[in-house]
């Protein structure tokens, strides 16, 4: 973490890891935002899921599945569920997070709520390289939320790549993104009229001050968040109010000029080329494309 915010913080213009939002206030936050009104990709996933879970489990059939980044992982019961019904006695569950208080709590409840569930939780971050602990076979390897669209389509590669060499080939991966569409309504689930999202923002700036001890005093800055129409990508911001010093021990004092913004979340969205040039580059073959009627969101089926 030192490295990367000293990185950060010294580039121009600065920027922050996204992964920082998440300790368990970040983690709490972002379920926050999940249940907003404006924030409408958890829900239109939700929908497309409860549509097309039984026909993913279907064609994968797996006994196992892997999940990067999995949060509460809500909506993963929807796949949870049916894997169940086919195959309650082997059915094994791999939540991976870099929460991990967050994610052992979610563990619990996931255990109490399906007893047959084996469920193994693994803290990580899937941005390194980790180890899956011994699981049945074949393996479902799910990326749900579109949280590969906080990664720059080059390093969204490498981390499907990644995925790929996980997977045998019997193994399939399924992939959500959300879609191109109104600017105005994307803008909208990203400046939130509750402010939840201003602060789950802000809270990267308490995680930096509890784990480097640095003095970032989150009122002095501003969330914004902006959609960029030539990328496809809102870009968040959290903005200096006027000028000031932050101290950070084991990487000094930091002048903030009054406007100057550190970005610390890209989210792109995608298109069926863009995810389609994703898994070929990858080295994997887009095998099932699942949208809403209001082609709000996207599941993809894919293969070796
Ligand atoms: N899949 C859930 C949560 C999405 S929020 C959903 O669709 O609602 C993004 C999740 O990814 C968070 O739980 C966060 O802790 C986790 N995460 C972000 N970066 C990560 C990383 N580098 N390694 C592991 N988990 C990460
Ligand atoms: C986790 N990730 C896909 C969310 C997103 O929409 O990019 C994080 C988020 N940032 C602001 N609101 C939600």
């Amino acid at each position: 973490m030192l490295r990367d915010v000293r990185e950060g913080l010294s580039a121009r213009p600065r920027q922050l890891p996204p992964k920082y939002f998440y300790d368990e206030r970040g983690s709490q936050l972002f379920d926050e935002i999940t249940r907003l009104p404006e924030y409408y990709p958890t829900r239109a996933e939700r929908l497309l899921l409860g549509h097309c879970a039984a026909k993913i489990i279907d064609i994968a059939r797996p006994a196992t599945l892997v999940e990067l980044g999995a949060g509460s992982s809500d909506k993963t019961r929807l796949l949870l569920e049916e894997m169940l019904r086919r195959t309650p006695a082997s059915a094994t569950y791999i939540p991976v997070d870099v929460s991990a208080d967050f994610l052992a709590r979610s563990a619990v409840q996931l255990r109490a709520e399906y007893p047959l569930l084996q469920t193994l939780p693994v803290a990580a971050d899937f941005s390194t390289h980790f180890t899956l602990p011994p699981h049945p076979s074949p393996a479902l390897h799910a990326f749900l939320g579109s949280t590969i669209g906080n990664f720059t389509p080059d390093i969204a590669v490498d981390l499907v790549s990644a995925v790929r060499d996980r997977m045998s080939p019997a193994d399939f991966f399924l992939l959500g993104v959300d879609l191109r569409k109104n600017p105005e309504m994307i803008e909208q689930a990203y400046n939130d009229s509750q402010g939840v999202t201003a602060r789950f923002n802000k809270n990267m700036l308490n995680v930096i001050n509890t784990r480097l001890g640095a003095d970032f005093d989150t009122s002095m800055f501003d969330h914004n968040a902006v959609y960029n129409a030539v990328e496809h990508r809102i870009e968040m911001r959290l903005i200096s109010r006027g000028e000031q010093e932050v101290s950070i021990p084991e990487i000094g004092r930091l002048k903030f000029g009054d406007g100057e913004s550190i970005v610390t979340e890209l989210s792109y969205k995608y298109d069926r080329d863009l995810a389609t040039e994703l898994l070929t580059r990858s080295g994997l073959r887009l095998r099932e494309w699942f949208t809403d009627e209001t082609q709000l969101f996207a599941l993809v089926l894919a293969s070796h």
